[in-house]
């Protein structure tokens, strides 16, 4: 995630923003800043945490709305997050495991997380009532 401390926000929108997700994490927050912070998250923090803060999986980025924080949910800690960002990336195993280990890794962690299918393909277009339709040959 960005910092958007450097250069993107102003600190007074940055508290606005700590107190908009306290609030959405169901803690305690000033409901003046929340709302003053309200649009500057729809423009700002939707495109990766989905509009409603519940998070978007594709983007890679948790929702604000549970109690389960991966760098913590104090006001500090969530200001410094907005703030400073962290560009979350984890390192590359590829040259320190042998890849029949990575394949291992991959199973376990599947199994982790409950052995999700993989998301059902997408329904197929509807027939297209222009195209010229193919007559069986007479
Ligand atoms: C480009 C995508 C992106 C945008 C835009 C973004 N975030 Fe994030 N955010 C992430 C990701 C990914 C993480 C996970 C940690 C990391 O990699 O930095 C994260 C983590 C967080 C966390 C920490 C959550 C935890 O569990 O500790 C907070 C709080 C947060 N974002 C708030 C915001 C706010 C407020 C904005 C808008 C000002 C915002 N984010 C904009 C991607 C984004």
């Amino acid at each position: 995630m960005p910092a958007f401390g450097q250069g993107m926000l102003q600190p007074a929108q940055i508290n606005d923003l700590t107190d908009y997700v306290l609030r959405l994490s169901g803690q305690a927050g000033s409901v003046q800043a929340a709302t003053r912070a309200a649009p500057l998250f729809q423009t700002n923090c939707a495109v990766c945490h989905g509009a409603d803060g519940n998070g978007l999986r594709a983007m890679g980025a948790p929702s604000l709305r549970d109690k389960v924080w991966l760098y913590g949910g104090t006001r500090k800690e969530i200001h410094d997050q907005i703030a400073l960002g962290r560009n979350g990336v984890m390192p590359t195993w590829e040259a320190r495991l042998p890849s029949d280990t990575v394949r291992a890794l991959t199973i376990y962690v599947h199994e982790l997380g409950g052995g999700e299918a993989t998301p059902a393909p997408a329904p197929a277009a509807p027939a297209d009532p222009a195209a010229p339709s193919i007559q069986p040959p007479r």
